[in-house]
């Protein structure tokens, strides 16, 4: 059986048909791994057909091997690309996938809520290079063409945002890139293509840290750039070849291992989230749960037009008056959560978030308790009676410094 680029559109059988071809590698179900650097061609004509035509050959290495492009198939059909590239990391995913697009002189505008790495690059490296940007509310829709100028080449979103997850309106914001000439990149790690299909809604270029639910096991790096045409992808590919973004073999067969499970665990991590979401709703302890499946989130109706479901990752606000000694009471001795930056993988994380060092255009309010969850695939009731039993810590080391002042 080789790889059949149109079994199905559905998302299901893309996961365990593509990118397989067992007739070229003696039966084996699971594409191998290829390690490789130097490349050996059988006659001059073949080396030079080769560097004449790059796109569509293995050169060397760090050109990609046929796991990589095993994994790269996958993805493209998943996301509806044209082609995908994949690179060393997620952040390596979005710096390769803004720098084919700006030069000097050049401006790009960034969700505020996107990323606190991404905003680095931005504020750090590419404005050394002459490239300015501008932060915009994750919420505006078509208003964002007030921040458009003439210079505006590529317009950035990451729907949710990882820490404070406000929405965005990748069909409103495309419209108004695209009669400005500019491209729009996605950030689509959050909702993976099970969930969102940003090139369908208007996105150009999507980016995954592949290191998160695609991997789905915490044991890899990966990053995935998946390019809407060829013209993108030629861009694309061109300057994370002349970067040496390359994905190690190893990591691309893992990420393409786990992506053959990702629609199973993805709707487990989903159900499970949307319980421990709304049962923190209740909870005398939390003043607000972020997360955007539920109907008072900032971009709730967003997500409903745009998405067919949600992920394990999610934040909840504690209502004033909880001391760090009394939160480091709960966090630090939950018994199923890691504090973790990560998430995506099959376990459960929590980590004290701090969105008020990032922003810039919407301010976060610096007092606010914000601590982000990944609901990991254990027992729904186990992970609840571990949050429970952290709440009650976090209540008692309160009132034993309110009784010892
Ligand atoms: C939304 C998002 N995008 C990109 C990245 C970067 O991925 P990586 O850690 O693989 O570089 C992360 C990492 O946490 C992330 O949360």
């Amino acid at each position: 059986m080789a790889s059949d680029k149109n079994a199905s559109t559905k998302i299901d059988t893309i996961l365990t048909v593509a990118g397989r071809d067992p007739g070229n590698n003696h039966g084996v179900v699971n594409p191998p791994v290829y390690h490789a650097s130097t490349i050996i061609f059988p006659t001059l004509a073949d080396q030079e057909k080769a560097s004449h035509d790059p796109l569509n050959h293995i050169t060397y290495g760090r050109s990609g091997t046929p796991t990589q492009h095993a994994l790269e198939e996958v993805m493209s059909q998943l996301e509806g690309a044209h082609r995908t590239v994949a690179v060393p990391s997620g952040l390596a995913a979005i710096t390769g996938a803004m720098m084919p697009f700006v030069s000097a002189g050049d401006h790009m505008l960034i969700s505020d809520s996107a990323y606190g790495p991404t905003r680095r690059f931005a504020l750090n490296i590419l404005k050394r290079f002459g490239v300015e940007t501008t932060f915009f509310d994750p919420l505006m829709g078509e208003e964002i063409e007030r921040l458009v100028q003439p210079n505006t080449k590529l317009f950035y979103v990451e729907a949710p945002g990882s820490l404070t997850f406000e929405m965005q309106d990748i069909p409103a914001l495309s419209k108004v890139a695209h009669k400005h000439g500019a491209v729009v990149v996605a950030d689509n790690t959050w909702a993976t293509p099970v969930y969102c299909q940003p090139i369908k809604l208007g996105a150009d270029i999507v980016v995954h840290a592949g290191t998160k639910y695609v991997v789905g096991h915490s044991d890899a790096m990966m990053g995935l750039i998946c390019c809407n045409s060829e013209t993108t992808y030629a861009a694309v590919k061109n300057t994370c070849s002349m970067l040496g973004f390359h994905a190690a073999p190893d990591d691309s067969y893992l990420a393409l291992r786990g992506l053959r499970t990702l629609a199973v665990r993805l709707r487990r991590h989903e159900q499970s989230a949307l319980e421990i979401a709304r049962w923190l709703k209740t909870r005398p302890e939390v003043a607000k749960v972020l997360h955007p499946a539920l109907p008072d989130c900032p971009g709730h109706e967003i997500w409903k037009r745009d998405f067919t479901g949600s992920s394990g990752l999610f934040a909840f606000i504690l209502k004033d008056g909880y001391s760090k000694p009394a939160i480091a009471a709960m966090v630090d001795h939950m018994k199923l959560f890691g504090i973790g930056y990560s998430w995506g993988g099959y376990e459960s994380l929590m980590i004290h978030a701090h969105p008020e060092v990032f922003r810039t255009a919407m301010p976060w309010p610096t007092e606010k308790t914000v601590i982000r969850v990944h609901i990991g695939l254990d027992d729904v009731g186990d992970i609840k009676a571990d949050l429970a039993a952290g709440f009650e810590r976090m209540a008692k080391a309160n009132q034993t410094a309110s009784a010892a002042e």
